[in-house]
């Protein structure tokens, strides 16, 4: 090849070069160690007579220099010249997918945040549990017929703990037992926490779901005192007056025990358990029940999500499914 066509090859192959690898093989062919075209003309300078030397090496440098530098600026419009150049700020932009909270934990949060607000504490308690506070000290003994109403996952024999079963808790409320052992009255706690039932899941059972228990006691809380709590909570909760309704139920460690119906949407809905504290309750913690009173309640998380985010299914929540959670 002539200087001329090295010239004119060379510099079409670097325009044309769409990367570092590209420009590299230009490299090799034209000024490359062992045989690139401009370097064999060079090598070649030795043998030629001093008039043909000088011109051509002049002519053969000067074409060296024009490669290099074409090479070069052709680096630095591939965005990756010289090390401190790397980053390509003209490339678009890459979307960073942020995490977000789980319907369950913003139902749990403004929950916490609204009882936070009436004064209550928060409070939470183990999932694994003893016979002895998930059932005996809330008035629930042992071939009680009401133990039929929580299917019990029963932790194997060699977990006793003292004399007591061990079992996952199968709703919040032994944490109530838990802090009047260790608290005195007057107080108003609530218990967020996970709790687990031995049952077969469908659209609106599952397993383990959440539950948040309220406990309030002092020297004269009534009925009345608890009426006002919950409406102001689904007032809160709902962004809405809310119309509540209390019937009366059964629940062992209450008494009386209601049930507690919201009206939404121009149904009822069941949303919780509640009901004045028993007495025996009081005496397993050793409280005198003809000096204290209190209110206890317990309602599922799921089941407020489902109504408030209309969701129609509980499994949903478990599923790990981005489709769903994304919406929240
Ligand atoms: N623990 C009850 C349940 O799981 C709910 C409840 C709590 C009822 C407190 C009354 C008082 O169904």
């Amino acid at each position: 090849m002539t200087l001329g066509e090295i010239k004119e090859k060379a510099l079409a192959a670097i325009a044309k070069a769409q990367n570092l690898k590209d420009l590299e093989a230009v490299k090799n062919e034209f000024l490359g160690r062992q045989d690139g075209e401009l370097t064999t003309i060079l090598r070649s300078l030795k043998d030629m007579p001093p008039e043909e030397k000088r011109e051509t090496g002049t002519a053969a440098n000067a074409l060296r220099g024009e490669i290099e530098s074409a090479m070069k600026s052709r680096l630095g419009v591939l965005g990756a010249g010289s090390s401190s150049s790397r980053l390509d700020i003209t490339r678009p932009g890459e979307k960073v997918r942020v995490g977000h909270l789980h319907p369950l934990t913003l139902m749990e949060n403004r929950i916490k945040e609204i009882f936070l607000g009436l004064n209550f504490s928060i409070v939470e308690g183990p999932e694994v549990e003893s016979e002895h506070y998930n059932f005996d000290a809330l008035n629930i003994p042992p071939n009680h017929p009401a133990r039929d109403m929580w299917d019990t996952f029963w932790l194997p024999a060699q977990y006793k703990d003292k004399d007591s079963r061990q079992l996952l808790r199968t709703h919040t409320s032994p944490m109530q037992i838990r802090y009047m052992e260790t608290h005195q009255p007057p107080f108003q706690i609530i218990v967020p926490g996970r709790v687990f039932r031995f049952e077969a899941t469908d659209a609106s059972h599952e397993v383990n779901f959440h539950q948040v228990e309220g406990l309030m006691v002092g020297p004269d809380v009534n009925l009345a005192n608890f009426k006002y709590v919950i409406s102001e909570f689904f007032n809160q909760l709902l962004n809405q007056k809310t119309d509540i309704r209390l019937r009366p139920s059964y629940f062992p460690f209450v008494e009386p025990g209601l049930e507690v119906d919201i009206k939404w949407k121009g149904k009822w809905l069941e949303v919780m358990g509640a009901g004045m504290v028993h007495p025996n309750v009081f005496d397993a913690v050793k409280y005198n029940p003809q000096q204290v009173k209190g209110f206890a309640f317990g309602m599922g998380l799921e089941r407020l999500a489902m109504i408030k985010y209309k969701i129609d299914d509980i499994r949903l929540f478990y599923s790990g499914d981005l489709r769903f959670v994304d919406q929240f």
